[in-house]
């Protein structure tokens, strides 16, 4: 049933698409559903980047040309990508596949971002998803600290999991939600911490939502 949600939300995508666009392309399962469409969609994309080596293997294995990220110009008209958590006003938590650094790279040079999500995860109020920060190995004990004693979190190892860039990611319960954009930034200023899910500065511009009854559009 997921899968037919998922399925929905990335089938809607198509309809903001058009021949020779430049396409950004978000990691997932959801990303993943919407790559198979994609390529039996026979959209002719100019440019196509992504954000993880698992969604640049599927894309080259429809027969998509990927580009090295480093070639990125900004503004990419388009960015997709699923998410953890998204609420009404379209702050997300990210990075549940530990791709969140190219992702938030990728949605920081787009001009659209369309979030493609089943039901699941729009939600009244993001926090109850832990929140994934890339942390650099020497740093992740004082991050825990500051996390613990600071803002009230739980810090968790991911355990048997490293990034693209073979960083450790620490998945953070508890955190406080009252202000999405204020934990976005604290956490942007402890050292060593590369990057944090919480996407409330850039958040989303358009969510997809699969549901039982059909798509949903929120702007
Ligand atoms: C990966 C992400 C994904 O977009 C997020 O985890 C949602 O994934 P899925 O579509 O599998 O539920 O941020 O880092």
């Amino acid at each position: 049933m997921k899968d037919q949600l998922k399925l929905t939300a990335a089938q809607g995508v198509l309809q903001f698409l058009e021949p020779y666009i430049e396409l950004g392309v978000g990691t997932g399962s959801t990303v993943d559903i919407f790559i198979e469409i994609l390529a039996q969609s026979g959209l002719t994309l100019s440019k196509i980047f992504t954000t993880s080596q698992r969604s640049a293997r599927k894309l080259k294995l429809h027969g998509f040309d990927v580009l090295n990220l480093s070639e990125i110009k900004k503004p990419l008209p388009f960015y997709v990508d699923g998410a953890d958590e998204i609420d009404s006003s379209l702050c997300m938590i990210k990075g549940g596949g530990g791709a969140l650094t190219l992702e938030k790279i990728v949605a920081e040079t787009s001009k659209t971002f369309i979030c493609i999500a089943d039901e699941s995860k729009h939600v009244k109020k993001i926090g109850k998803f832990p929140v994934p920060i890339e942390v650099i190995k020497e740093a992740i004990k004082p991050v825990c600290w500051t996390i613990e004693n600071e803002l009230g979190g739980l810090p968790v190892i991911r355990k048997n999991f490293v990034s693209d860039h073979g960083h450790n990611i620490i998945d953070i319960h508890n955190l406080s939600f009252d202000e999405p954009k204020v934990m976005e930034e604290k956490l942007n200023s402890i050292p060593g911490i590369i990057t944090n899910g919480i996407f409330a500065n850039r958040k989303a511009d358009t969510l997809l939502v699969g549901t039982p009854s059909g798509l949903k559009i929120f702007k």
